[in-house]
């Protein structure tokens, strides 16, 4: 996911359960004409994901895409690469990628086929329903994905419509599951193991993907696996212990500064620049804020936000707020019957 599934955000995930991650999109353009830093910088990755990061991409050209997989090939850091044909941000579609290529399955079928002839690596598609009800493209995507050679195909299922947010339509995603001869994973609505529990059981998708139920929250991969859920009202975090909690924030932020540092190691820039660990607190302030979600202490560290520069300040503005919440616990006593003991 844009802006969130960098590197330390991926470590966590696969820390909590998950079996592979999928960095932040990362435009062919950027990859092969203007060597551009910036791009090459969300393909970064940390020794933990060796074996199970798979680069996202995205754009329309296939000789740039080919050119793009090679490359990427070549650094060693992935097991697949990810296509992306449903992302419906204006930024994204104005230059015919994204959900634009829902539309163009002849092309579909040819960015597949030259990423995999030239990175060797196994090639996905992720697209969704399609524009909207009525408008279905995802059975053309298919099978354009597995004319080309594709090895998987990743299905959001929600109309571009619908942006990120709104029903799933499991019938139709089990619909292009059984259509389909290569192994179709699903997306969309899965927030916990109640619903991923029902997803894989309506749809028989060979696996789920999980978005934003993740972030801030990567416990959620171990709560599928286990196959345990919140009770009534339940939310997220706040039947995890302090200390799990707090250990889990630690990690995170540590993995925020060992980013940080092979970041400014690997691409030295002679601009003026924010050391490491400043840009690394400034990136844990996005996950510090989803962290709390839920917890009583979100409002004390929404006020110190901006004041946080360093790792130390970071883990103050952490005790802060698990303070907070540890006093709302002893007022309210033992998780009530339903929840998960912590
Ligand atoms: C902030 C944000 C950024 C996203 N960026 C991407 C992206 O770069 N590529 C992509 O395929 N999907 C992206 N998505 C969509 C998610 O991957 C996912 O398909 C969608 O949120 C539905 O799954 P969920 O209900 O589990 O969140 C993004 C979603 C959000 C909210």
């Amino acid at each position: 996911m844009a802006g969130y599934t960098n590197a330390p955000t991926r470590t966590m995930a696969l820390r909590f359960g998950a079996s592979v991650v999928y960095t932040e999109m990362a435009g062919v353009e950027g990859l092969v004409h203007e060597h551009s830093d910036l791009t090459w910088q969300l393909l970064e990755t940390l020794p933990e994901e060796r074996g199970r990061a798979i680069a996202h991409l995205y754009g329309r050209d296939p000789g740039h895409f080919a050119r793009a997989a090679e490359r990427i090939a070549a650094t060693g850091r992935f097991t697949g690469i990810d296509i992306n044909a449903g992302c419906p941000v204006p930024k994204v579609t104005a230059c015919g990628a994204g959900s634009a290529l829902m539309r163009e399955p002849a092309l579909v079928r040819e960015i597949v086929a030259a990423a995999s002839a030239a990175s060797g690596l196994p090639v996905s598609v992720k697209t969704r329903l399609g524009f909207h009800p009525g408008n279905v493209t995802a059975f053309d995507i298919l099978h354009a994905a597995e004319d080309g050679g594709a090895a998987a195909l990743s299905i959001h299922g929600r109309y571009k419509s619908q942006g990120h947010a709104g029903p799933v339509d499991l019938a139709l995603v089990a619909r292009v599951r059984a259509a389909a001869s290569i192994p179709v994973f699903g997306n969309g609505g899965v927030n916990d193991a109640a619903t991923a529990s029902r997803y894989a059981a309506e749809t028989g998708v060979a696996a789920l993907l999980v978005g934003q139920a993740s972030i801030g929250h990567p416990w959620v991969f171990r709560e599928i696996r286990e196959g345990r859920s919140f009770g009534p009202g339940d939310s997220h975090s706040s039947y995890l212990a302090l200390d799990e909690i707090r250990r889990a924030w630690i990690a995170h932020l540590d993995a925020e500064l060992a980013f940080a540092e092979l970041i400014a190691s690997k691409y030295p820039s002679s601009a003026p620049k924010p050391p490491p660990e400043e840009i690394a607190a400034i990136r844990f302030r996005v996950h510090l804020f989803r962290y709390g979600a839920g917890l009583r202490g979100t409002s004390y560290m929404r006020g110190r936000m901006s004041s946080l520069h360093t790792r130390a300040d970071c883990v103050r503005a952490l005790d802060g707020c698990l303070e907070c919440e540890r006093r709302f616990r002893a007022r309210r006593g033992p998780p009530q019957p339903g929840g998960l003991a912590s």
